[in-house]
């Protein structure tokens, strides 16, 4: 995994006795004294020793081995990889916000909860379902909370032979896996030529043993379900509850709302709509809003506010409710970033954003469309999926191929070989918050790599340190330890 540098290798450039710094001699009891014996370490860890420039170059070198949405472009497809506004950083780190300690009294930190009070409230009215929880920690918890709730909700009704979740086959993993840890069976159902929901499969699907229906609109292919409100009262009409998969809202804010579209429950990822910085694997947020008559069932506390107006606090006090999922109350750095963005942008800007990420994205999808083949359809909302399915045939170049070179260009690859339902899918999602000239250069490098030789392509990338993983294995066994070359 290393490359030649030095500075690469702290633990190798250590030299005994080198120093960053020189603590003073100690002038109040030393742990032997406070401590038992057996409770210290017999000799110090065995950490790098090295001089100050020399780890400073280290980290130095590090950080810009790290693609970033601060660095470069970064259309990777379903995971709205939009710039993280700066001033966000600077709300969370507030002291007043950021030094509280999570199990103060209500009375300390009203200032706190009176954010997370408004920021359900903004929730809630942006999606159009008037009650939510924050704990959720990320979109697929958000997903399985819902679900806990969807269970208690049909315990209580006396129908817990409602056993079955539907979900598309265009969904993302995470949607049957929610399912099958919330206990229910997740059953596919299949898209048409459109890349819609097919209803005559979903209606052979919909029984009375169907609890749930997990949608995704706009679709991971990037295409609004039309047929949303009957599919909706297809659902509704079997007794059944329609679950709004919101990693796409970015595509929807002040355009239409899932409430309005028949959807009794969704997820948002804060980290994705509302530009909480995410990638490598956290820190997300993935609060939910759900019905009113779902509402007892949300996880405790959630952020109330006194009849007189002039309190905020925890409720606890909900008998039905399906227990907590989260520590305390949610990853609330990135709520507050989010909080952050709403405030700023208001009900105009909002609904700026879709209109700009639509725009964008056919955009893109006008520059690309005529040298890959993008089998759903000339337009698009924020996301749009291409096919190397016909370059892999004639030119043998996948989609795995293009996605690497592109990191010698500088663009973090599309997202590849998702969603299951197109051969060698390339998804692309542009984001708002990219110029044209970016989308412009990003399109040409594009259209250069499809025309390279094949042989070149397989070997991409070029000029990073580490070429082609494996990834199953770098997965699967992580080596996450320094380990001594040999
Ligand atoms: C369509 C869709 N649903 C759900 C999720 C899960 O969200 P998270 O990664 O926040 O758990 C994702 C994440 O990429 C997604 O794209």
């Amino acid at each position: 995994m290393h490359n030649t540098q030095s500075t690469d290798l702290l633990f190798e450039i250590s030299k005994p006795g080198r120093r960053c710094h020189r603590l003073p001699a100690c002038d109040v009891p030393t742990k032997t004294e406070l401590l038992p014996k057996e409770s210290l370490a017999e000799a110090p860890p065995a950490l790098p020793e090295v001089a100050e420039i020399e780890l400073i170059r280290h980290f130095n070198n590090l950080s810009q081995r790290n693609f970033s949405i601060d660095t470069n472009f970064y259309p990777l497809g379903s995971c709205t990889m939009k710039y993280n506004p700066k001033r966000h950083e600077r709300l969370a780190a507030f002291s007043g916000l950021a030094g509280l300690h999570p199990l103060q009294d209500d009375d300390s930190c009203q200032g706190m909860l009176r954010l997370l009070y408004e920021m359900q409230e903004y929730l809630a009215e942006i999606s159009g379902l008037p009650a939510v929880s924050l704990q959720p920690a990320a979109g697929a918890h958000g997903e399985l909370t819902a679900l806990f709730v969807a269970a208690a909700y049909f315990r209580d009704l006396k129908q817990s032979h409602r056993k079955k979740v539907l979900v598309p086959d265009s969904a993302h993993g995470t949607n049957p896996a929610s399912a099958a840890l919330a206990g229910f069976e997740a059953v596919t159902v299949k898209s048409n030529a459109q890349g819609l929901v097919d209803l005559e499969d979903l209606a052979a699907k919909l029984d009375d043993k169907v609890a749930v229906f997990m949608i995704t609109n706009p679709n991971t292919l990037g295409l609004f379900e039309s047929r949303i409100k009957t599919i909706t009262e297809m659902l509704h009409a079997k007794g059944a509850l329609v679950y709004l998969d919101g990693a796409n809202m970015n595509a929807i804010l002040g355009i239409t709302r899932p409430g309005d579209f028949g959807a009794d429950m969704q997820h948002y990822n804060v980290h994705k709509t509302f530009t909480g910085p995410h990638g490598g694997g956290g820190p997300g947020s993935g609060p939910i809003a759900v019905r009113d008559f779902l509402a007892p069932y949300l996880p405790a506390p959630v952020v109330a506010r006194s009849a007189d107006q002039s309190k905020y606090f925890l409720e606890f006090n909900r008998p039905k409710t399906i227990g907590r999922v989260r520590s305390f109350f949610g990853n609330v750095g990135i709520l507050l970033r989010g909080y952050a963005y709403i405030r700023t942008l208001g009900p105009d800007g909002l609904k700026a954003v879709s209109e700009h990420a639509v725009l964008n994205a056919n955009y893109l999808l006008a520059l690309l469309k005529d040298a890959i083949d993008v089998p759903h359809g000339d337009r698009c909302m924020h996301e749009f999926v291409a096919s190397a399915k016909l370059l892999r045939r004639t030119k043998k170049i996948s989609a795995m191929d293009i996605g690497k070179r592109l990191l010698d260009h500088g663009y973090h690859a599309p997202t590849v070989y998702f969603p299951l339902v197109v051969p060698e899918a390339l998804m692309m999602e542009p984001t708002e918050t990219e110029g044209k000239e970016t989308l412009d250069a990003f399109a040409a490098a594009f259209l250069k790599i499809i025309e390279e030789d094949a042989s070149f392509l397989q070997k991409a990338p070029h000029t990073l340190p580490i070429s082609r993983p494996d990834e199953v294995k770098a997965a699967k066994e992580p080596i996450l330890r320094w380990l001594k070359a040999v």
